[in-house]
């Protein structure tokens, strides 16, 4: 007997079914992270305000966040051989939340690294100073992963967030070289890798005659007082 359209059509909805779930399930997870780098975000943004309050200088110059684009998460977990479930993003990626915060100076980076991290709520999962220990190609920032619960109707979940400090400077540089990346392999060139690793060192140099400028400034101030 010839199978009428509409039984076609609810056999392939039937077919699709795991598919269209595992969609849902992918973006309630997606919302969940953009909860979590909500949280973060506003933890970073009091500490400011405090800071700047009592101070009147603002720690955090800005702070920007990004969640991982699907083409990317499904990348990364086929890159490292994990399997590909919503589970599995869970479990085995700690960037799908990333924040970058945007610092005035490199005591600044420390200052609320530390004062997020002392937060009774935050676990902080790992660290990784770029700073004290820039990558060989220059690259600096002070990278934190994190867990910060996040309270939803049913449940309270730890949700993992990836944290960036960096200076301006930092960020500057950073951007470039991320831009370049993408043209080709010539940073692989060691001309050209050693041409930014000297602007990097340079760009360090400033960021710590800038940060004793400050330090001048406010010595220079106690000292009226
Ligand atoms: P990924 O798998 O790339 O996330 O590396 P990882 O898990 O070892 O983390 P790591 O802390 O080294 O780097 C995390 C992120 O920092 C990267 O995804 C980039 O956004 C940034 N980053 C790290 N190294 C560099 C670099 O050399 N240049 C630039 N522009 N950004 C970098
Ligand atoms: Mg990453």
């Amino acid at each position: 007997m010839e199978k009428t359209d509409a039984e076609e059509a609810f056999r392939r909805f039937l077919d699709e079914r795991p598919a269209l779930e595992t969609l849902e399930k992918f973006q309630e997870l997606m919302m969940r992270y953009g909860a979590a780098i909500r949280e973060v975000r506003t933890k970073f943004e009091v500490l400011n305000d405090e800071f700047s309050f009592r101070t009147s200088r603002n720690p955090i110059e800005s702070i920007s966040s990004r969640i991982k684009k699907p083409a990317s998460i499904v990348e990364k977990l086929r890159r490292q051989g994990f399997p590909l479930t919503i589970d599995s993003i869970e479990q085995n990626l700690n960037d799908v939340a990333g924040i970058r915060v945007i610092c005035s100076f490199i005591d600044d980076i420390y200052m609320v690294a530390d004062l997020l991290a002392k937060q009774d709520d935050i676990t902080v999962i790992r660290t990784k100073d770029y700073i004290f220990r820039p990558k060989q190609n220059g690259y600096r920032s002070y990278h934190m992963i994190v867990e910060v619960p996040v309270f939803f109707s049913d449940e309270k979940r730890p949700m993992r967030v990836e944290i960036q400090l960096r200076t301006v400077a930092m960020d500057f540089w950073a951007s470039l070289e991320h831009q370049m990346k993408y043209k080709k392999g010539s940073a692989d060139r060691p001309d050209i890798a050693a041409e930014l690793r000297s602007c990097a060192e340079t760009i360090a140099a400033t960021d710590a005659r800038m940060l004793g400028i400050r330090k001048r400034i406010e010595q220079l101030q106690k000292d009226e007082d």
